[in-house]
């Protein structure tokens, strides 16, 4: 059997992991400032992470939600403390996309209301109402269109006035990324989530903050969202949540109660992912991880603000992007084959940082030096 080709792959086998770096099969050593796409929250192979895992895989894996896993009530308290939203409620579930379909879903259970506000170049995931909330065509099969979308360009205050004004009573929820991640590392301003909340209020619509990417953290804050100062009513994540154990989320505000059977999975908030999940936000503790995030963020788009030709550097904490001139196309796959550093990208022309929380100063100082490296190498070629 081949494997369905979906994925186009760097020809490289990861085979270890530690902190900010990863080994192939060669033993070559890569700096990760890719961190998997924003999941390596703690650092690879974390020690804590790992022996919480194994201690709980000795005692027990997985049970249904059929009975009560306490470890997951331990997980709603931490994460309570931790993103200061005590009152929420947490479902647990096992990606990404799920956990805007069930927020989403929920939403409309809450107002019994259909339609859905998303905004241009945004991303939620594959799944049927997350993929079409998603502003990629691309990625939507024709069973995934529907008229229950609504699409608004990102940051448009008077567009979204404009829109609650014509249809705020049909409004369910409005779903937006803090920071978009694929769509190129656009924060989104303080102003419009302030507008976002108002007009939800004002409307009865809910509030869902996409913090899949730009969550748990990264931002500098547990949620990039909180930068508005007004909370959200619901919040999904994933990625950073169990530091690349499978795991996800969301949590919900007291004024939506749940009803059995509204919602439900089969491996959601099993006795694994609730370990895994519990050790990343203790050492995002311990470690202070988030002021790590604002520091080395600042760090590194200060450099990078002092290297000539990369353009428009932005984003928050460790979720940082910047625009790459034509003549320099070639620079992220070159940090890869002459630096050994990964970074992320976005079409056309973005590059996009999502290293670990825990990344060390002298980690991001040696990206900086690549990067120069690279951008001299491109001005003027080695012969
Ligand atoms: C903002 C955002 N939402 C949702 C998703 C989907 O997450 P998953 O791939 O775990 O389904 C992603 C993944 O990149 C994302 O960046």
């Amino acid at each position: 059997m081949n494997l369905f080709d979906v994925y186009p792959v760097n020809d490289i086998i990861i085979v270890k992991a530690k902190g900010s770096y990863v080994w192939d099969d060669k033993g070559e050593q890569y700096l990760d400032l890719y961190g998997g796409h924003a999941v390596i929250s703690i650092g690879h192979t974390h020690p804590h992470w790992v022996k919480r895992i194994e201690e709980q895989l000795h005692q027990i894996a997985f049970y249904s939600n059929s009975v009560r896993i306490p470890l997951q009530q331990q997980l709603a308290e931490k994460l309570g403390k931790i993103s200061g939203k005590t009152d929420y409620q947490l479902f647990l579930c096992n990606s990404g996309a799920e956990a805007n379909e069930n927020a989403l879903k929920l939403a409309s259970f809450h107002n019994g209301r259909k339609k859905v506000i998303a905004f241009s170049k945004s991303f939620h995931g594959r799944t049927s109402l997350a993929v079409a909330a998603t502003d990629n065509r691309n990625y939507a099969a024709p069973v995934n269109e529907t008229d229950h979308v609504i699409f608004l360009p990102f940051n448009d205050e008077n567009a979204l006035t404009e829109c609650f004004r014509q249809h705020g009573q049909e409004i369910s929820s409005v779903i937006i990324e803090g920071i978009q991640g694929v769509g190129g590392i656009n924060v989104a301003d303080e102003t419009f989530l302030r507008l976002i909340r108002s007009l939800c209020d004002e409307h009865g619509s809910v509030y869902i903050a996409d913090s899949i990417q730009c969550g748990y953290g990264r931002s500098g804050k547990f949620f990039s969202h909180d930068f508005a100062g007004v909370n959200a009513d619901i919040y999904t994540m994933a990625k950073g949540m169990g530091n690349g154990f499978p795991v996800a989320g969301i949590i919900i505000a007291p004024q939506i109660k749940p009803k059995h059977f509204q919602l439900g999975t089969t491996f959601g908030g099993n006795h694994l992912a609730c370990a895994a999940a519990l050790a990343v936000l203790e050492i995002i503790e311990e470690e202070k991880l988030m002021g790590n995030a604002v520091m080395m963020g600042k760090y590194l788009k200060d450099e990078l603000e002092n290297i000539p030709g990369i353009k428009n550097i932005r984003g928050r904490g460790l979720m940082i992007g910047f625009d790459v001139p034509a003549e320099m196309k070639d620079l992220k796959k070159n940090l890869l084959l002459n630096q050994k550093v990964f970074t992320g990208e976005a079409k056309p022309n973005v590059i996009r940082l999502l290293p670990s929380l825990a990344l060390k100063k002298r980690d991001a100082e040696q990206f900086i030096d690549s990067i120069k490296e690279e951008i001299q190498n491109i001005v003027t070629p080695v012969s």
